[in-house]
């Protein structure tokens, strides 16, 4: 049996992101011992991919703005299957946060007056983004790590986890591997928190890194953890699509709220034609109030361009779909026009989106300022996942806690932008509260010796597999995406889906007998055919729960159930693991909403 290094600690951070940063700063402060482990680089974390803001109800450009719009808002947007307590007190908890955030550094874009500058967003009744320029979420990782650094947090990089570690009921540590010399990690800890973020890998085309295969959500699962709300991922409306290399990377849906529109190939702003019933009130109709809306007019109608993503993402799709798609399969993102209404319109734009004038000039030879760009969906946020508890993260197992992307709840059926920042604030610090203080209750204990062999024999399985009847992990990795994208993706439907459960036990059993070569020192293979058992769980919960809900709501939208049914409107999905090894999807009632947080959505509607 080979060797490990072992740790001790009070709270372990598994994911150095925002949500985690979060979790381990508060977390130190209460005194507990915490360690830090990030898959890859600390601060390399999909929480830079929200680029246009931080959603806040700061009232600073807006005061007609207050967290029971916000509340009102996130709950419209998720379609009601939210967790309510967890939207109010995410509505509730993000001004203090931010402010925060900015006392311990961060830089926020300015209004005229000195206060924090907000900025539009899709689903978002009033400017509601704190943001600088379109780098928010690389400024939050920024400041995050230069407060963390000086709280005694240990970090652990390039350390993938590969199982929890119960003691019976009780949760007891995690093994992890060393991805550059290959050898394991073995920590002691008696609260974890899950901040690993999503799931992107298990689509072809994604804004997400490599690091995204759902370990969170599938160590959790494994450890006896609930899932919830697995059937809604989030596909960015507008994503890059040419040239190959670069399809998937976000365009920053700041675009839109500096003014960017969409067009066709015949030049439509296809958006005017499809205004849902829930938004007409609030969205213009015409190109003269859209334009007047973005420049600050307070009796104007928001752009269609500022709808959902759900519903952008669908738009999108069926304009490719019915030939009317750019030259590269996407549509026309356009913020050049912006230069025949304002004279300094060319600097504004560099100003304000500094990120996609340099992303799109260096990777697509593009001058944003002066010709439109062409985007695509792509897979970019998971709304379901671990289910936690509103107030203290914690999920079902005891000890086990959650924050960030991998956590569900907040979010219900589909997520406004900017408030998976607010989230992974507002929620990361809770989690860092609870954990430290369940922590301090407990005395440590460390893991058995049996099952961390038996972790330790499980991951080093594809070195011994036969050769001759195996595959490699990057091929059934290649065909795992390709089935996902094209069976389970924005628009689904039944038959496909199925095809894609058959498909995901084939490989599931491909990926039992996967082999790879070499030796444990940096090996990409190696960490690929690890990775194979997360995405193939989150897959098959996705696809399961997508099967189960038969309606369309948010993100989630059957072609063969093209309506809301109010029954399944009242219930979230939850997935569990059963004694047997197989996945069970059960339908669970949602609480009935507390009166007042009612009157509040009805007055806001
Ligand atoms: O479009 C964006 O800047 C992404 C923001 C988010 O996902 O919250």
């Amino acid at each position: 049996m080979p060797e490990y290094r072992t740790h001790e600690y009070d709270v372990l951070v598994v994911g150095a992101g925002g949500a985690g940063l979060r979790a381990a700063i508060e977390a130190a402060a209460a005194g507990v011992r915490v360690g830090l482990v990030c898959k890859s680089l600390l601060g390399k974390a999909h929480t830079v991919m929200a680029e246009g803001g931080v959603a806040a109800a700061l009232a600073n450009v807006d005061e007609r703005d207050s967290w029971e719009v916000h509340f009102a808002d996130t709950m419209r947007g998720g379609q009601y299957v939210n967790n309510w307590r967890m939207a109010e007190l995410h509505a509730r908890e993000s001004p203090q946060c931010v402010r925060e955030l900015e006392a311990w550094g961060a830089l926020f874009d300015r209004t005229k007056d000195g206060r924090i500058l907000q900025r539009n967003f899709g689903g978002h009744r009033y400017p509601r983004l704190a943001h600088v320029g379109d780098r928010t979420g690389l400024e939050m990782i920024r400041t995050l790590q230069d407060h963390g650094i000086h709280q005694g947090i240990e970090v652990h990089m390039e350390c993938t986890m590969v199982a929890l570690l119960k003691n019976g009921q009780e949760l007891a540590g995690a093994l992890s591997y060393d991805r550059e010399r290959g050898f394991f990690h073995l920590f002691s800890a008696p609260a974890i928190v899950l901040a690993t973020g999503g799931i992107g890998r298990a689509y072809r085309i994604t804004s997400n890194s490599w690091e995204y295969t759902g370990d969170g959500l599938a160590l959790a699962y494994e450890a006896g953890a609930e899932l919830v709300d697995m059937e809604f991922v989030q596909f960015h409306p507008t994503g890059m699509v040419w040239p190959p290399s670069v399809q998937g990377i976000l365009v920053t849906e700041g675009v839109r709220g500096e003014g960017g529109i969409l067009r066709n190939k015949d030049g439509r702003r296809f958006m005017f034609d499809e205004i849902p019933e829930n938004y007409r009130a609030q969205t213009a109709d015409n190109e003269e109030e859209g334009w007047r809306y973005t420049q600050g007019d307070r009796s104007a109608r928001r752009p269609p361009e500022l709808l959902t993503r759900d519903h952008l993402a669908r738009c999108i799709v069926r304009e490719i779909r019915e030939g009317r798609g750019s030259p590269h399969g996407g549509v026309f993102l356009d913020i050049s026009w912006i230069r025949s209404r304002l004279p300094d319109a060319q600097e504004r734009i560099k100003k304000k989106l500094p990120s996609m004038y340099h992303q799109f000039k260096q990777l697509a030879d593009i001058d944003i300022t002066k010709e439109p760009m062409e985007v695509g969906p792509t897979t970019h946020y998971m709304m379901g996942g671990i289910r936690v508890d509103a107030e203290t993260q914690m999920s079902t197992v005891p000890g086990l806690f959650a924050a960030g992307e991998c956590a569900a709840g907040l979010h219900g059926a589909n997520r406004l932008g900017g408030n998976s920042l607010s989230d992974l604030l507002v929620f990361g610090k809770r989690a860092g509260t609870f954990a430290a203080r369940y922590a301090r209750e407990r005395s440590a204990s460390r893991p058995a010796p049996e099952p961390v062999e038996a972790a330790i024999r499980r991951a080093l399985k594809p070195f011994d597999s036969p050769t001759g009847k195996s595959e490699g992990p990057y091929a059934i990795q290649q065909e795992l995406q390709g089935m996902m994208q094209d069976l389970v993706g924005i628009v689904r439907r039944e038959t496909e889906m199925r095809r894609a459960l058959e498909g995901i036990a084939r490989l599931k059993e491909s990926a039992a007998r996967v082999r790879v070569d070499g030796n444990r020192q940096f090996n990409p293979a190696w960490h690929t055919a690890l990775d194979l058992r997360h995405l193939l769980i989150v897959s098959e919960a996705i696809t399961r729960s997508a099967l189960e809900r038969k309606e369309s709501r948010g993100a989630h939208f059957r072609e063969d159930h093209p309506k809301k049914d109010p029954e399944a409107g009242k219930v979230n999905l939850v997935v569990r693991r059963e004694g047997d090894g197989s996945m069970r999807i059960e339908r669970r009632p949602i609480p009935e909403m507390q009166p007042d947080l009612k009157s509040i959505i009805e007055e806001n509607n």
